[in-house]
């Protein structure tokens, strides 16, 4: 019956992150998937998010289904942390959201949403991407195509190629963008760039759609979003992403956002019961359990500001794990331009290895990165820093 069903290679992302897994040597460095790690090698569980999932679990509330787009407060929450309490398009009550399966799961809904709305649109995405990009939309029924994004040369964007690509779509093309902490290049926009490409995503009538899987990695919480908050002030109509898997270090709660930008509070209510419409479609309604813990931490003073400091350590740390790799590969191997670990942010930073070097470094020194040379910086840790600067040090010299 399923002979004809080809075999799953694997995600690239997934597959390299077991390989490390397996791997039996004790000394090796894990810089594959994009999880946040501490200082001491562990995954962190956040006080704000046990002390919110104790009250709910105490509360003892029957497990009955949550409306399709999930909990009220949860996305009132998701409105005032990605677009800001102040901004005149949550005040006037024009974004619709819901609830979703992480971020992967708000671009599952959203594509959908789009492509039905669209069903002649292309989508396009940077150069390079998250495969999972790709795979997401182009399961979405829409097509996917590639826009100029990173510049090799100086290890950040290339932001005159990703400007004339932009501005040659036709209208109504979804364009896919990174407000901040780009995957996998860690190469931002400033903010000036977001200005000048949100004037020619307006008069070229394009829809962008944002994916926001680090906020407060790169800048901070409002900072990071910056290109959110001037589209909508820019009076575009767009759809966000954003998660909470990394910032809350929530990964397996599968909590994230899916927000549209509409012209008014009509038009958001009528895309809210569209959206409704897919989520019923694709799994009915979210999961209550890490919602509620979200929303009580967003919602109490005292929670948020513990969880501010936690997404404000982890920033910190991330910063001085790029510094610490790009002083001590300045001694180590000086003619190797690193200044790219402290231009790029965020979670990720594209090394420019070759597969050759990157194969080495997996083999002989038990450093795992992916195949792309994307490293995932929180695996870094004041314990394996020097090791991992010595092990690049060793190949490109
Ligand atoms: C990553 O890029 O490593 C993360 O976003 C995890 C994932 O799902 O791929």
């Amino acid at each position: 019956m399923f002979e004809h069903v080809v075999p799953y290679a694997g995600d690239p992302i997934f597959r390299i992150a077991a390989q490390f897994q397996a791997d039996q040597r004790e000394k090796k460095v894990n810089l594959t998937i994009g999880l946040y790690f501490e200082d001491d090698g562990s995954v962190p569980l956040l006080s704000c998010t046990q002390i919110a999932e104790k009250q709910w679990a105490e509360q003892k509330q029957p497990r009955t289904y949550l409306p399709m787009e999930g909990l009220a407060t949860y996305r009132d929450a998701v409105q005032r942390l990605v677009f800001g309490a102040d901004s005149e398009a949550y005040q006037s009550k024009r974004i619709a959201t819901i609830q979703t399966l992480g971020g992967t799961g708000a671009l599952k809904v959203g594509g959908d949403l789009l492509h039905e709305a669209y069903p002649d649109s292309q989508m396009w995405i940077s150069d390079p991407a998250w495969d999972n990009h790709h795979s997401i939309f182009g399961g979405c029924g829409i097509k996917t195509n590639k826009y100029r994004y990173f510049d090799s040369q100086t290890q950040g964007v290339d932001f005159e190629g990703m400007l004339a690509d932009i501005s040659a779509l036709a209208e109504h093309s979804f364009v896919l963008l990174h407000p901040c902490c780009h995957n996998p290049t860690g190469a931002d926009l400033s903010n000036d760039q977001w200005l000048q490409l949100i004037a020619v995503l307006k008069e070229k009538k394009l829809i962008p759609f944002l994916d926001m899987a680090y906020q407060g990695f790169g800048q901070g919480l409002d900072e990071d979003a910056f290109a959110i908050r001037e589209m909508a002030k820019a009076g575009l109509e767009f759809l966000v992403a954003n998660s909470f898997s990394k910032n809350f270090s929530y990964y397996a709660e599968r909590c994230g956002g899916l927000s549209i930008v509409c012209k008014d509070q009509a038009q958001a209510d009528q895309v809210l019961g569209k959206l409704n419409a897919w989520v019923r479609k694709n799994y009915s309604n979210p999961p209550a359990h890490g919602g509620h813990a979200i929303a009580t931490v967003l919602d109490s003073d005292e929670l948020y500001q513990s969880w501010l400091a936690d997404v404000t350590a982890m920033r910190a740390r991330i910063h001085a794990m790029r510094h610490a790799v790009y002083d001590r590969l300045n001694e180590l191997a000086p003619a190797y331009d690193a200044s790219y670990m402290i231009k790029q942010q965020g979670m990720f930073s594209y090394t420019g290895l070759s597969i050759e070097q990157i194969m080495r470094l997996r083999e002989e020194f038990g450093v795992y990165m992916l195949d792309s040379g994307r490293i995932s910086v929180p695996g870094l840790t004041t314990q394996n820093v020097d090791y991992y600067a010595q092990s690049l040090a060793a190949v490109v010299s």
